[in-house]
């Protein structure tokens, strides 16, 4: 059946809220969360500390099995610091060719940290540990400075929220180290990872000096995200916070709804990933090949194929005419995450929507 017709129809939402897929950054601050940050007892964190923030910072730290952490206000900022402090202006750093942090972070890492970025040729959020192994400098060239930092991403958001696998990293740990890089993690949902994979998030942080982790996301807090690592990269992480306009003062008002979400929300990311099956599921009975292998988290990928009429943009807008808000990871697939303002109905008919829009319906 044609994909087209889906759109003329009245959206499934009516006048109520869309069904948001696109991220879950979309999630709001919970009731918990908005009273704690109410109630928060405050102090100037430029100056003599805000205790609220230190609190969270610990909390963050002991999770990670780091010796100190840093608050900092978003995943870029994190993964921006962690560069400055490993490398700073012309070491070389080394990513997978889909990290975030390469292509979604205004390229911070090299317009403003001054690193010389290599992608490394990746699958499945995965980098090739020869093509990693062939990409690492040991010192100063004619072609240039050493690698200061590998990068790895987990859970993957390009590759559809993999956990990666625990050997994987302790490979690449294993190359960086011996090449006396440091190894930071871009955990920006290590908590989802941790769960697919049955470890607590320190088992995972434990591949790597450093390590982000977003508050903002599945965690449903409002902003925020921590920067952990030993104690003496946190002294020098805190100065580069700084310098990027991250110092803040009475950031105990949101850090007060990150301790919120680390101690009520990490067990309701298992809902997250149970929803995200049942929507692979459904969109895999009628069409295997539309989604590929089960998510291992909260995100979802349908695979379009090249016969579909305009594409992932043109089956977006479908879809958001019909009140079911997703984005095109590319040209052919979409990207589905599922969050805490998605319960089970709003799966099902995410589920018939998706199968009308992609012309795969029973
Ligand atoms: C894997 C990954 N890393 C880092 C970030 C950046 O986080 P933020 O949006 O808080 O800057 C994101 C955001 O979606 C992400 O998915």
């Amino acid at each position: 059946m044609s994909a087209s017709p889906a759109s003329d129809r009245a959206p499934v939402t009516g006048a109520g809220r869309p069904i948001d897929l696109r991220s879950d950054t979309v999630t709001e601050p919970t009731e918990a969360m908005r009273e704690a940050m109410r109630m928060a007892v405050v102090g100037d964190d430029g100056l003599d500390g805000d205790p609220t923030v230190r609190e969270l910072e610990a909390v963050g730290a002991a999770a990670m099995g780091k010796e100190d952490a840093l608050f900092v206000t978003s995943g870029t900022m994190g993964n921006l610091v962690a560069a400055l402090v490993h490398a700073g202006r012309g070491g070389e750093a080394l990513v997978d060719e889909h990290a975030h942090v390469a292509r979604s972070e205004g390229g911070g890492i090299s317009r403003l940290a001054g690193l010389m970025c290599t992608a490394v040729r990746s699958h499945d959020g995965m980098m090739d540990l020869d093509a990693l192994a062939a990409s690492m400098r040991g010192d100063y060239s004619r072609h240039g400075a050493p690698t200061a930092m590998v990068v790895v991403e987990t859970s993957h958001n390009h590759a559809g929220g993999r956990a990666l696998p625990l050997p994987y990293l302790a490979a690449v740990s294993e190359r960086a180290r011996a090449a006396g890089a440091a190894v930071h993690i871009d955990g920006a949902r290590i908590f989802n990872a941790a769960l697919a994979q049955g470890v607590p998030p320190a088992a995972i942080a434990a591949f790597g000096d450093t390590v982000t982790f977003c508050l903002s996301k599945g965690l449903s807090a409002p902003m925020g995200s921590i920067l952990a690592g030993s104690r003496d990269f946190v002294v020098r992480a805190r100065s580069y916070r700084r310098m990027v306009g991250g110092g803040l003062r009475q950031a105990g008002c949101v850090a007060a709804a990150g301790l919120v979400a680390l101690r009520d929300m990490l067990g309701r990311l298992a809902d997250d990933h149970r929803r995200a099956h049942v929507l692979w599921a459904s969109l895999r009975t009628p069409t295997p090949a539309l989604v590929g292998n089960a998510p291992d988290t909260n995100i979802v990928l349908v695979h379009l194929g090249a016969s579909n009429p305009g594409g992932a943009t043109a089956c977006a807008a479908r879809l958001s005419a019909r009140g079911i808000l997703v984005r095109p990871r590319d040209a052919d697939t979409l990207r589905i995450v599922i969050h805490r303002h998605i319960d089970d109905d709003a799966i099902r008919v995410a589920a018939a929507e998706i199968a009308l829009a992609t012309g795969s319906e029973h």
